[in-house]
Formats: structure tokens, C-alpha cells, sequence
């Protein structure tokens, strides 16, 4: 189902556009409030503390099964009622609490030219893990959210957490950015790249995602940062027969040869994986392609999800972080074991996430990535 009327709903009341609303391509036309579904809205107030409704930009239905949307309801009502957003995630989500809280996940900020000049945006912000944290260090941060309760509630959070410099759309089911050209100094895409293009089912996953590169390359302003995290198709861990949730639990999952795995996950009854991942020169390669210089690769120590260092992938760095003594190289004890044997070269390969920081190249015209 396409949801096509949210561009052509007419806003009654012209109101002074603040300088945050200008960096969407259109006005927000549509806000979104938890329980009423998308409702005509003159601009964003994005300054206001009271408002925490948010603009729509998706264009097809949500995916979400009923109790995961009625659980995320509840967790939106609660904050709004005045909960604090913790209380209420510990009321719906205690499995997921750890996790959106552990700020240990925000240590990837050191690595990025933030400054309280810099305009970010967030891509896939969850339930806000890291939205306030990224405001702090910026001048104001645009979060875009697929899912329209974690948009909403992200906002809400960063609210309570004081940010008053964050505005939050739902938006990116098309892998398109609902973005002025050249409106960022920075992106932030934390383990977002993999899943972008599971919701368009009329063309592959590889089709959605180079989309998403290109429009990151248009939005950034040149000599503005991608940072981009997302898990690594050969991972050791697969390499050595781990099970992969984009691919059914099959062992060895992303790590199989396309067409074996393509063949043995419609054994399991799927048409398509939940998801794709790639090597990390493949995604290097790809990050090139759309015109990002100066790519740095990391190695996220012991895994990507919950880092204690960022190690440049590079053998010298490697090398170097290895005579650490503190220094965990896996997460279970099997490949934190066997990661120490691989050489130092080829652990960029087999490192259980891809981090790559990458610039827009100072020479490029400002309206977007090179063909
Ligand atoms: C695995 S979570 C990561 C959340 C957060 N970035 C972190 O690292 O903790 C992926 C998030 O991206 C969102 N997402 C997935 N595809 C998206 C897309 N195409 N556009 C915007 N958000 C998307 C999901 O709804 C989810 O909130």
C-alpha cells in the first residue's frame, strides 16, 4: 500500500518557516501523533518543548506486527503522559533497556569532526539512544525513523533529556532523505545500513541501499562525514558456522555464497533475506563509488554493538592494539580465542562490524554524488 496523499495535503496557515524546517525538501505537511495517524500540520515547531509530534514522509505501510506497534504504543503513551522515558522503557521494553542506555554504544562520537556548529543528521535512531548525546556535541540534529512510535518516542526522549536542538521525521522506508541537498555537516548510520532496504520489496536490497548512499552523498555538504556502521558479511563468527538473523538462522548465513544461501533460504519458506550485508571492500568500494574520499576503516573492540576501542583496521593499528593487554578481539570465547591467530592484515576482513568514517569530497558540487 502506498501512502501517496502525504505529499499533496495543502497547508492552510503559511507560517514563517524556522531554519531547521528548511532542510526538508518540502514543509512538513503532515505531523504524526501517536493514536491519530498522520495529521495536516502547518510547520514544524521544532524548538518547542511541548511538541513532540513529528512530520511523515514514509510511503508505504508499516511493516511492524500488532504487538510489536501495540507495545511500542503503550511505551509512547507512557512517556507522553508524563513518564519519565526511562520508567516507561523499563515498563515495555525491559529486555531491550540495557542496550538504549549503555552509553558505552555513543563512544564512536570520538572518532567524528563533531563541533556545536555542525548540523547532523541520524538515520534509524531507534529509540534514541544516542540522539541527546549526538546534540550535545552539534548544533541541531535531524533524526529520520522508519518506525513511527520509535520516532516518537526518540523525540520525546531527547526532550526529557534536555535537547531542545533535535527534530525528528518519520520517514526513509524508500532508502530517499526527505532533505534539502547539502543540508549536513554529518551523518550518523549505526547498524541502519543492513535493514534500509527490507521494507521495498519491488526491487533488491542492493538496489535500495546504493539509493541510500547516493541520497547521504546529496545531503552531506562537501567536506561533511558519513559515519557507517553495519555488520560484516564475513565475520568470523559466520565464517565459522554462526547463525545470522538475516538469513534465517541458517549457519553460515550472510557468509554463504549468494546463490547457496538464496537457495537454501527459500527451503525455509523466504523469499528474499531480512537484510544484506557485504565485505568490507565491497562497502568500501560501494562508500567510493558515491563520491566519499579519505575513507577510514575500524576494527569495533570486542564487537560493534557494544565497543569498548575503536581500532583503524589497518595492520600497523592492529599490530599495536594487540600488545594491549585489556584488548578482547571477539565476543565469545571461541572466536576471541582464534581472532588473536588471524594476521594482522586480514582482520579488517573477518571483524565482526564494518565502521567506516568518510568525507564528501571538497571539490564536489554541493547538489550531490558523483554518477
Ligand atoms: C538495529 S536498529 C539501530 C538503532 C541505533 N542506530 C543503534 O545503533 O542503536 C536499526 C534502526 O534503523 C531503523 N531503520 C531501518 N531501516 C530504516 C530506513 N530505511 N530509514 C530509517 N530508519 C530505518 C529501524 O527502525 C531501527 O530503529
Amino acid at each position: 500500500m502506498t501512502n501517496s496523499c502525504h505529499r499533496q495535503i495543502r497547508v492552510d496557515t503559511e507560517r514563517d518557516m524556522n531554519e531547521f524546517d528548511e532542510k526538508y525538501v518540502a514543509p512538513a505537511l503532515l505531523r504524526w501523533t501517536h493514536g491519530r495517524g498522520a495529521v495536516a500540520a502547518s510547520a514544524l515547531d521544532a524548538s518547542s518543548e511541548a511538541d513532540t509530534s513529528v512530520p511523515w514522509y514514509l510511503t508505504l505501510a508499516p511493516v511492524e506486527d500488532g504487538p510489536t506497534r501495540e507495545r511500542l504504543g503503550r511505551l509512547v503513551e507512557l512517556a507522553r503522559g508524563g513518564m519519565s522515558w526511562k520508567e516507561a522503557l523499563e515498563k515495555t521494553h525491559a529486555d531491550l533497556l540495557s542496550y538504549v542506555t549503555d552509553r558505552r554504544r555513543a563512544a564512536f562520537m570520538d572518532l567524528l569532526p563533531l563541533s556545536p556548529q555542525s548540523d547532523i543528521l541520524e538515520i534509524g535512531p531507534g529509540l534514541g539512544q544516542f540522539t541527546a548525546a549526538l546534540a550535545q556535541r552539534s548544533r541541531h540534529v535531524h533524526a529520520l525513523e522508519v518506525v513511527p512510535e520509535q520516532a516518537e518516542f526518540a523525540l520525546i526522549r531527547a526532550r526529557q533529556e534536555g535537547a531542545r536542538n533535535v527534530s525528528v521525521a518519520i520517514g526513509g522506508d524508500d532508502c530517499r532523505l526527505p532533505y534539502r541537498d547539502a543540508a549536513f555537516d554529518g551523518i550518523v548510520l549505526n547498524l541502519v545500513f543492513e535493514w534500509c532496504g527490507s521494507r521495498i520489496e519491488s526491487e533488491s536490497h542492493a538496489q535500495a541501499q546504493t539509493r541510500l548512499l547516493q541520497e547521504m552523498a546529496r545531503v552531506l555538504r562537501p567536506g561533511g562525514f558519513l559515519y557507517l556502521t553495519t555488520k560484516n558479511r564475513f565475520a568470523l563468527r559466520l565464517l565459522l558456522g554462526g547463525t545470522d538473523e538475516h538469513m534465517s538462522n541458517i549457519r553460515f548465513g550472510s557468509a554463504l555464497p549468494r546463490a547457496l544461501g538464496a537457495w537454501l533460504l527459500k527451503r525455509t519458506g523466504r523469499s528474499r533475506p531480512m537484510g544484506m550485508l557485504y565485505s568490507h571492500d565491497s562497502l568500501l568500494a560501494q562508500l567510493r563509488r558515491v563520491g566519499l574520499v579519505d575513507v577510514s576503516s575500524f576494527w569495533a573492540v570486542p564487537e560493534m554493538r557494544v565497543p569498548t576501542h575503536y581500532v583503524p583496521s589497518d595492520a600497523a593499528s592492529v599490530r599495536a592494539a594487540r600488545a594491549r593487554p585489556d584488548l578482547r578481539q571477539g565476543e565469545g570465547r571461541k572466536v576471541s580465542l582464534l581472532m588473536r591467530l588471524v594476521p594482522a592484515p586480514w582482520v579488517r576482513h573477518v571483524m565482526p562490524g564494518l565502521a567506516f568514517v568518510a568525507f564528501k569530497d571538497r571539490s564536489a558540487a554541493p547538489s550531490g554524488a558523483k554518477p
